[in-house]
């Protein structure tokens, strides 16, 4: 299961993620925003996040209108590490060398077709673990800080 979250300014390239995740039959729950009325992001990211910490959802897609405010929003929920990603490299790498368990796409940024690509890659990719572990764990005690 796959948790999606948005704000106003997410509200549509979410939209357009999930009508791929139908045609994929990708699971997923949608936390929101369902309008374009404005909303804070971090009321949205944190729906989303807590349920990747709960083990609800496995990962989560988050939305904004750089994908930047959403980000560091999740950042901030302990066992979350969100990537905020525009390029397909870096989508790829954050899944094969951060982890990331929540990837944060600009609506102001992205077009659907390269949001796609980046959420594919993003949804298919394994950690690579090994030398990477050691360094995940170090982000993990930033947060025991
Ligand atoms: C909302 O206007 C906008 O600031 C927000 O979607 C996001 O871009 C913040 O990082």
């Amino acid at each position: 299961m796959i948790a999606l979250a948005a704000d106003h300014g997410g509200y549509a390239l979410k939209e357009e993620v999930k009508q791929w995740l139908d045609s994929q039959k990708i699971a997923y729950k949608d936390f929101g925003t369902h309008s374009t009325d404005s909303v804070d992001y971090a009321d949205m990211a944190v729906l989303a996040c807590d349920a990747v910490v709960s083990g609800e959802c496995e990962k989560a897609l988050l939305f904004c209108g750089t994908g930047i405010g959403i980000s560091m929003a999740a950042n901030k929920v302990r066992g979350i590490r969100a990537a905020c990603c525009s390029d397909y490299f870096s989508a790829k790498y954050t899944r094969l060398h951060n982890d990331a368990n929540v990837l944060c796409m600009g609506g102001r940024v992205v077009g659907a077709g390269l949001a796609i690509e980046l959420v594919d890659i993003f949804l298919h990719t394994e950690f690579e673990g090994g030398r990477h572990q050691r360094r995940i764990e170090k982000i993990a005690q930033l947060e025991n800080r």
